[in-house]
Formats: structure tokens, C-alpha cells, sequence
């Protein structure tokens, strides 16, 4: 007989290894142990009965991998076989555990056919509704094994409603049993084996805005609404200390600091330009903005490419914050585009002015925005703008969280400044400013142990 050791889990994680419950979600915060328990009871399931069929589903395959194959390969060494061409776990059991992604729906056309007993959606909020029907047709079968479905969540993500009406409001249709769902929830603060292993992490998630902390940190799901970056602080009374405030009035930037040219580029929008000045210690400052538009004419300028990258080269040969400076241009990647007839980039190279494409992401990058927002523990923020960047101070408070993609800001808004600093801020990621100490509250895990058995086969 050999012995597989599984681990001991949470008081949430068991409340989830033992449910029975048809549809159940998992989690509802970052951190709270939500792939670690979806493998231990794939890897329960697949032990327990002999031939039950699971299905473990991840939005990208990166994601699957890392969350699931690898560890779970490492889990079980040589007591199941995992194949990659088919990419399923065989289990002595005849049990399999087949690991699937859906970076986009075409993808579960492929998945039609597959018919499963228990169905695992990891994040399962990446997932649009119409997405999750699909997988759901999945479970079916004739035989005598329980037909389950488990989601882990957080809240945000384009299946933030669904997830929201079925186990947070349960707001049920005709169709659907309000006795087959439950909701488990599991914060980071739940998860001692994290917090302990990886205390940078919370203070990560205590570092957020109001909205995000509410979100990812307690599992509040009602907060996406209202004001993008509620952080934003214009407070002239602090203009000269910087306290507590992201503008500032100007001063003269030291010759060695480094200068960085972020742009966003609007076809028929609005276009940014914006300069930053870093400090010694990597704090960054706006110092200088050419904001216009490049098609309904702004202040009497209409702004065709040509136009922006000489006015760009003019500053930078002329302005005496950044002539005779090495300036590094990161740019809207779509600025390579050249579908539309001439990439913008080739005008930018007529003058001179360099680019290297920017990080698109924007979940990622807006977290970077808000990293750098954030105000360490003597009011400084790790960006500052100057008083007299009119258009980023006018713009960043009137943007607005997105109806469709929760965590995102709504781009019908005036976001051109904002995803210039998006570029900027990725490509200098910080890790965000540690507010305060927090140490694991709750159980001793160690109690957990009695009511936990290793598993024996
Ligand atoms: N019961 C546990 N015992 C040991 N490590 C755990 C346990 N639960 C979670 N972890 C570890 O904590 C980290 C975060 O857990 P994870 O399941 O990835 O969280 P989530 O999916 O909710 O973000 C991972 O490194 C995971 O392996
Ligand atoms: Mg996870």
C-alpha cells in the first residue's frame, strides 16, 4: 500500500472537500486556497470511485499548468500517469482527471462531445455565462456517479454577474433550484498556509484602493461602481510637502534623473504624451504632458502624426528638462498597427522618436497604476504628478469603473492620459508600498490535523 500525502486543509478548504451540494462556489477573495482544494478533492474523487471522469478547466493553458498539471504531478509522482498529448491524469482507479482551457469559446467547441461526472472551473469568473453553459452541458452521464459542479471565484472578471446572481444574491431563474447551490467562502486570511508562507502577499491585497481591498481582500462583490481611481487625491494645501496628495507644484528636475516619454495614441480620440521624471529611489513624476486630439480639432489643433512627433522632438531638443537626455519611449502597442494604411510608429521614426511597445494588460497594468497611488506610511505616493499636467489631473478622477469587466475602467471614458500611464507604469513595475503589519488571525491550523485523515489507497 502506498500513502499520498495530501496536506491539511483550511477549516473553508474542508467545508469544501465535503460538500454535497450540486453547484458549489469556492472562495470569493485572492489567496484563499481555492486551486489548492480543487486539487485535493479532483485527486479524493478520482480515488474514492473507481472510473469517475473529472474535468479541471482554467482560462489559458499557462494557467492550468501552473496551477494544476505541475502540482499535481508533483503530488502524485508515480501513483497516477499524466499524459501530455491527451492532457489527463490516468489514476489506478481507472479514474481521469483531463485538464482543459478556454482562451476563447471556439475552444469548447472541441469540448462538445466530452461528457464528465464532476466539473472543476478554476476562476471560473474569467468565464462568460454563455462559457459556463457550455462546460455545464459537459456534466451528463449514465451511471451512478454524482454530477458535480465546482466554481472558484473572485470577484471581478467578465463572470462577475453570473457568479454574483447564482451564489452571492442568489437571485434564481425558473429553471434552476435554489437548494442545488451554495456558496463557500474562503479569504486569504482563511488560508494559513499561505500567510505563513508568503506574508508579502496580504500586506499585497492591504495596499489596494478602497474598492479592491473590499473586493479581493474581504469578498465584497457590490463594489465595482462609481469612481476609477477613488485614490486620486488634488490637495493644493499639500502642493509644497506632497503629503497625502498626487499633485504637486513643480519644481526643477535634478540633471541625472532618469526621463521616461509614455504615449497613447487616439485614432480620432484624443492622443497622450506624457514625460516622467524618476528619482533616486524610483518614485516617478509627471513633469510634462502634450495632450490634443488627433481628429475633431481641440483648442482650434488638429493633431495628425506628423504633427504630434514633431512637436515631441521640438520638447525634447528644446525643453530644458529633457534636451540633451536619453529619453525611453514606451507606446500603445497598437501603434505598430499598420492595417489601417501607415503604422503611427513609422511617422514617430521620421522624427525620431523611439518607442518600445508598451504591456498591454490591463488588469495587471491598473494595478500597477494603483501600486504606485498607493501612499506608504508618511503620505507619499510612489507617483506624483505636476500642477501643471492639466489634463491628467482633469481626466484621472471622471474615469469610471466598467459595467461589463468589473476590475477595469469603463474605455468610453476619457482614458487616454490614463492608458499612457498604464504603459509607463508597466514598464517599471513596483511592488506597492507595505502599509501596515498583519499577522494571521483565527485557529491554530495545527488543530486541523485531528480532523483530518491522510489519504491511503
Ligand atoms: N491547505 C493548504 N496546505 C498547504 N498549502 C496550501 C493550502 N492551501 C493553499 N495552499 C497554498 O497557498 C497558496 C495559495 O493557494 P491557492 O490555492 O493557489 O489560492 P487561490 O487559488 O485561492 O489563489 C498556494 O501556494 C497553495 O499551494
Ligand atoms: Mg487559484
Amino acid at each position: 500500500m502506498k500513502t499520498l500525502t495530501l496536506g491539511v486543509p483550511s477549516e473553508r478548504q474542508m467545508a469544501f472537500l465535503s460538500d454535497s451540494h450540486r453547484y458549489v462556489a469556492f472562495g470569493g477573495a485572492r489567496g484563499g486556497g481555492k486551486s489548492w482544494a480543487v486539487r485535493i478533492k479532483a485527486v479524493l474523487l478520482a480515488f474514492y470511485y473507481k472510473g469517475i471522469r473529472i474535468m479541471i478547466v482554467r482560462r489559458t493553458y499557462p494557467e492550468l499548468r501552473a496551477n494544476h498539471i505541475e502540482p499535481l504531478k508533483l503530488l502524485l509522482g508515480d501513483t497516477a500517469v499524466y499524459k501530455e498529448s491527451t492532457k489527463e491524469i490516468t489514476f489506478p482507479t481507472g479514474s481521469v482527471i483531463m485538464f482543459r482551457h478556454c482562451a476563447n469559446s471556439s475552444d469548447i467547441d472541441k469540448y462538445q462531445g466530452t461528457e464528465v461526472d464532476v466539473l472543476f472551473l478554476d476562476e471560473a469568473t474569467q468565464l462568460t455565462e454563455e462559457e459556463y453553459e457550455r462546460f455545464k452541458a459537459c456534466v451528463r452521464g449514465v451511471n451512478p456517479f454524482p454530477k458535480r459542479i465546482y466554481l472558484t471565484c473572485n470577484p471581478g472578471g467578465v463572470g462577475h454577474g453570473f457568479v454574483k446572481r447564482l451564489f452571492v444574491d442568489r437571485r434564481f431563474r425558473e429553471s434552476e433550484n435554489p437548494e442545488d447551490y451554495v456558496f463557500i467562502k474562503s479569504l486569504v486570511t482563511d488560508n494559513h498556509a499561505l500567510m505563513e508562507s508568503d506574508p508579502e502577499y496580504i500586506k499585497q491585497l492591504e495596499s489596494l484602493p478602497p474598492k479592491l481591498k473590499k473586493a479581493w481582500l474581504h469578498g465584497d462583490w457590490d463594489i465595482f461602481e462609481g469612481q476609477f481611481f477613488e485614490e486620486f487625491r488634488d490637495d493644493p494645501d499639500h502642493y509644497e510637502d506632497r503629503k497625502h496628495t498626487h499633485v504637486i507644484a513643480p519644481f526643477e528636475i535634478p540633471y541625472d534623473w532618469k526621463i521616461v516619454r509614455s504615449f497613447d495614441f487616439g485614432f480620432r480620440k484624443p492622443f497622450s504624451c506624457d514625460w516622467w521624471a524618476i528619482d533616486y529611489e524610483g518614485r516617478a513624476y509627471l513633469i510634462l504632458q502634450l495632450y490634443g486630439c488627433t481628429d475633431i480639432p481641440n483648442d482650434g489643433v488638429k493633431w495628425h502624426p506628423d504633427k504630434i512627433f514633431s512637436e515631441i522632438r521640438r520638447l525634447e531638443t528644446e525643453h530644458r528638462w529633457l534636451k540633451g537626455k536619453c529619453i525611453e519611449g514606451v507606446a500603445d502597442p497598437s501603434i505598430w498597427d499598420a492595417s489601417r494604411g501607415e503604422a503611427i510608429i513609422e511617422a514617430a521614426d521620421r522624427h525620431f522618436v523611439y518607442f518600445s511597445r508598451g504591456d498591454n494588460k490591463r488588469i495587471p497594468g491598473w494595478m500597477q497604476c494603483h501600486y504606485r497611488m498607493g501612499f506608504d506610511g508618511e503620505g507619499k505616493p510612489m507617483v506624483y504628478f505636476f500642477n501643471t499636467c492639466k489634463a491628467a489631473i482633469r481626466t484621472i478622477p471622471l474615469l469610471e469603473f466598467s459595467d461589463t469587466v468589473p476590475e477595469d475602467l469603463d474605455t468610453e471614458g476619457e482614458d487616454h492620459f490614463a492608458d499612457s500611464f498604464r504603459y509607463f507604469c508597466m514598464s517599471r513595475p513596483i511592488t506597492p508600498k507595505i502599509s501596515r503589519e498583519i499577522k494571521p488571525s483565527g485557529d491554530d491550523p495545527l488543530d486541523q490535523r485531528t480532523r483530518y485523515k491522510g489519504f491511503s489507497y
